[in-house]
């Protein structure tokens, strides 16, 4: 589809690994697709010292060696260079915004869109340096990368700074995992046929969980992952988002403002978990050494640039409960961890047994239903539900089986999660990205819990590479008689 916005898409912090890895190749096929206006102009800020021809042979190569077969086109990598500006800018110096001022200067029709993809302790600092430069026009927008502070107190401070210089419609604060097509079909399965609406409360689901794991370790991100853990570096971001899809209420409209009113009335609605809660509902763990993809990995005290008195968390599990009426008593198990057995995201709702089975005793017995939606890495929604065994010696026994709803059947490719969000970005469509309060009520839930393992000294248990995670998370969903989910 041809698409006539047109836009100078300014990304700092161009050298990362996030812009490398996923927001140029996002733009590139973007073009391809001609989802951006011929005019749009990409340009990538950075301190790092190299020329423009060098930064694009680095594009170049990384998108050759990661692209699937066929997708790295020449001619539309040639149309992409073209439109490529590499500035070297020191972002602590306002003098040196001049080279960015200069470029920009005659494009002030253009919708101008500021992607932060640096340190979040540089956001304000970037934001000031514009305005001083004259480089914010009545349209700009800016976006912002996670995390956005470390607690609800850091993550205020950010949002003031921003907010000096960018009303807050003009902000898109991203968690990616909003921008993943399963996660948006959450919203098409429940709000666009009736057949879940009237079960989709405690008469009828008995639980839900929500995993997020991960095989890899930190991958060089000590530094950053470090001063972070599980708990900030997923829960309160994606897992709660992913909570909120799945038990909001119907939004009024897909409108911005009705979804995240929505989204953040489930957010207020979590209990907080303190005092003896916290060792009944919460597990912390970090992973020891173990076998990862078949191959001895270590544990996360001995990966580099590690120290070996850490007490992040590099998983966690939790008993989330919703206190409104239409999920009391029907607990959100949380689950997420790196250097997990296997990479996959899913949502599993447990639907309540049948008050009376007239079903033979023997053999198989009822299973409750299940609606398990896999994110990823293969995207899927299944039903299971119980049907009876074909032939005549079976009697009335029943099996388990699996209606399959393939999403991805016949698409060509999945598009990345930041195709779609930088595209709203530039069609100014905020709804899949979080407003100021959603992320500071998410942290009021969040601080509550790490508050309490501060105070209480609760320390991760430790877990072997390539497991599921600590056995207590296991003792954690079975103490209320039911257990994970699996395959
Ligand atoms: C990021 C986290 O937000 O999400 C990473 O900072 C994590 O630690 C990543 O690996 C997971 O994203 P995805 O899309 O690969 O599940």
């Amino acid at each position: 589809m041809e698409n006539e916005i047109r836009s100078d898409i300014i990304i700092f912090g161009a050298s990362g690994d996030l812009a490398i890895r996923k927001l140029m190749p996002a733009l590139y096929h973007l073009l391809q697709g001609k989802h951006i206006g011929d005019d749009t102009r990409i340009i990538a800020v950075s301190r790092d010292k190299i020329s423009q021809d060098e930064y694009c042979a680095l594009i170049e190569e990384k998108f050759k060696s990661s692209f699937k077969e066929k997708m790295f086109d020449t001619e539309v990598f040639e149309a992409f260079k073209s439109r490529l500006y590499y500035l070297i800018i020191d972002l602590t110096n306002e003098e040196s915004y001049k080279s960015l001022h200069d470029l920009l200067q005659g494009h002030e029709e253009k919708e101008r869109i500021n992607y932060l993809s640096t340190a979040p302790s540089l956001y304000g600092t970037i934001c000031k340096s514009l305005d001083k430069s004259g480089l914010i026009l009545p349209t700009s927008r800016v976006v912002l990368e996670k995390p956005i502070g470390n607690d609800l107190k850091s993550s205020q401070v950010i949002n003031d700074e921003v907010s000096k210089y960018f009303r807050e419609s003009a902000i898109f604060r991203i968690d990616h995992y909003l921008g993943k097509d399963t996660v948006q079909n959450i919203l098409a399965l429940r709000f666009s046929n009736m057949l879940f609406a009237p079960i989709w409360n405690s008469l009828y689901i008995d639980h839900i969980q929500i995993t997020v794991a991960e095989s890899v370790g930190l991958e060089g991100r000590w530094g950053y992952y470090n001063n972070y853990g599980a708990m900030r570096d997923m829960v309160q971001n994606h897992l709660l988002q992913l909570l909120c899809l799945i038990t909001m209420e119907p939004p009024s409209s897909l409108n911005g403002d009705n979804v995240r009113d929505e989204k953040l009335k489930v957010i207020r609605s979590l209990r907080y978990i303190e005092g003896e809660d916290l060792r009944l509902k919460t597990v912390r763990g970090q992973y020891a050494s173990g076998v990862s993809a078949q191959k001895a990995v270590v544990g996360y005290l001995e990966e580099d640039g590690g120290n070996s008195n850490s007490d992040t968390e590099t998983f966690v599990a939790i008993r989330a409960d919703i206190d409104n009426w239409r999920w009391n008593g029907v607990p959100i198990y949380l689950r997420t961890g790196k250097r997990m057995r296997e990479k996959y995201s899913e949502i599993v709702i447990d639907f309540k047994d049948v008050p009376h089975s007239i079903f033979p005793k023997g053999g198989l017995c009822i299973d409750s239903n299940k609606l398990v939606i896999r994110l990823q890495p293969d995207e899927s929604i299944s039903l299971f539900i119980m049907n009876k065994i074909p032939g005549l010696n079976e009697g009335m026994r029943l099996q388990k089986v699996k209606l399959d709803l393939n999403v991805a059947a016949g698409a060509a490719r999945t598009p990345d999660a930041y195709e779609h969000l930088l595209l709203d970005v530039v069609r100014n469509n905020p709804t899949l990205f979080m407003r100021r309060d959603e992320v500071e009520a998410a942290w009021v839930w969040a601080d509550k819990i790490l508050d309490g393992w501060k105070n209480n000294t609760i320390t991760p248990k430790p877990y072997a590479a390539g497991s599921d995670g600590p056995s207590a998370s296991i003792a954690l969903i079975e103490r209320d008689g039911r257990s994970w989910y699996e395959k």
